[in-house]
């Protein structure tokens, strides 16, 4: 079995739900109590071995590409300044030097082509996508959980949640045939289905693990849902010859493409941090209570 080595990580999107944020400032650089939520599927990435990053960009992206350069001025001055804690914070986020890529979408034509797009970059090998605006709160990271179960199952594998039916047409669903513990086999994926036509409440959540046949079907895609090219549907075009597993993964999963789910993921990783969670409990249970009297 290949190690998987690599990861691709779709952040062209514009973030409209974020405007008037999002004008000057891309959706993946706000900070998420005080890292960018990019900084916390790279994390889940390093922490599941992969050793090459490679972001699928639009116009306006160029901060991502800063942020994860060296800032040596800066380290420099904090060193000299003794700010340790700082310099620190700083150092955890630092790739590897000449692993990572930057590749621009020209136009938003779907996470399908967006993925496409890395396909020399990726080679011959399994590989690894995750979207970050999928956040996934867990004790052991969510692709970690996914590289060892897919060491027994090969193939394509996709997260998957049990969703509420009235919320399935907002995310690729899987059909499942047979359950192996978390491990979901499936028949058919379906991108966006009609409630009344979605095969089950087995919704996709953004990570995945993709072998290398999947660029053949990407390269001979039609556009889906929305009138995009669907990473759904090529895996599901590649069923044939590859089998495909849905895994439900341990932990709690934001949306941190909303602004609901962000707010919310906020306040459950403020919550876990020493530093904050006293004076932040505090604060909640007194609006709590307050906003429940006044009710
Ligand atoms: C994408 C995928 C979808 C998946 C979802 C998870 O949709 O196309 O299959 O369920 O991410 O967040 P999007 O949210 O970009 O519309």
């Amino acid at each position: 079995m290949t190690h998987i080595r690599k990861a691709v990580f779709p952040v062209a999107g514009l973030g409209t739900r974020f405007l008037p944020a999002t004008k000057s400032v891309p959706k993946e650089m706000l900070p998420l109590v005080d890292r960018p939520l990019i900084q916390y599927a790279v994390d889940e990435a390093r922490e599941a071995g992969i050793e090459e990053f490679i972001f699928i960009t639009s116009a306006g992206k160029n901060p991502l590409e800063d942020y994860f350069d060296s800032a040596s001025a800066l380290e420099r001055r904090l060193q000299d300044n003794g700010k340790t804690s700082a310099l620190e914070a700083l150092e955890s986020t630092q790739l590897p030097e000449g692993r990572l890529a930057f590749v621009r979408q020209s136009a938003p034509r779907g996470l399908g082509h967006a993925v496409g797009l890395a396909r020399h970059l990726v080679g011959d090998e399994p590989f690894a996508v995750l979207l970050p605006d999928d956040v996934i709160k867990a004790p052991r990271g969510a692709l970690g959980q996914m590289i060892a179960e897919h060491k027994h199952t090969g193939g394509h594998m996709v997260a998957t949640m049990e969703v509420s039916p009235r919320q399935v047409s907002a995310y690729g669903v899987i059909d499942p045939i047979a359950a192996y513990g978390r491990s979901l086999r499936a028949r058919r994926l379906v991108e966006k289905p009609a409630a009344d036509k979605a095969p089950s409440n087995d919704a996709i959540i953004g990570r995945y693990l993709l072998e290398p046949s999947i660029f053949e079907q990407l390269g001979n895609l039609g556009p889906g849902a929305g009138g995009e090219l669907q990473l759904t549907d090529a895996i599901n075009a590649d069923i044939p010859t590859t089998p495909v597993t849905g895994f439900r993964f341990e932990g709690e999963r934001f949306d941190c493409g909303s602004v609901q789910g962000f707010v919310q993921a906020t306040v459950a990783f403020a919550l876990e941090r020493n530093a904050l969670s006293g004076d932040l409990s505090d604060f909640l249970a007194e609006r709590l209570q307050s906003r429940a009297l006044a009710a």
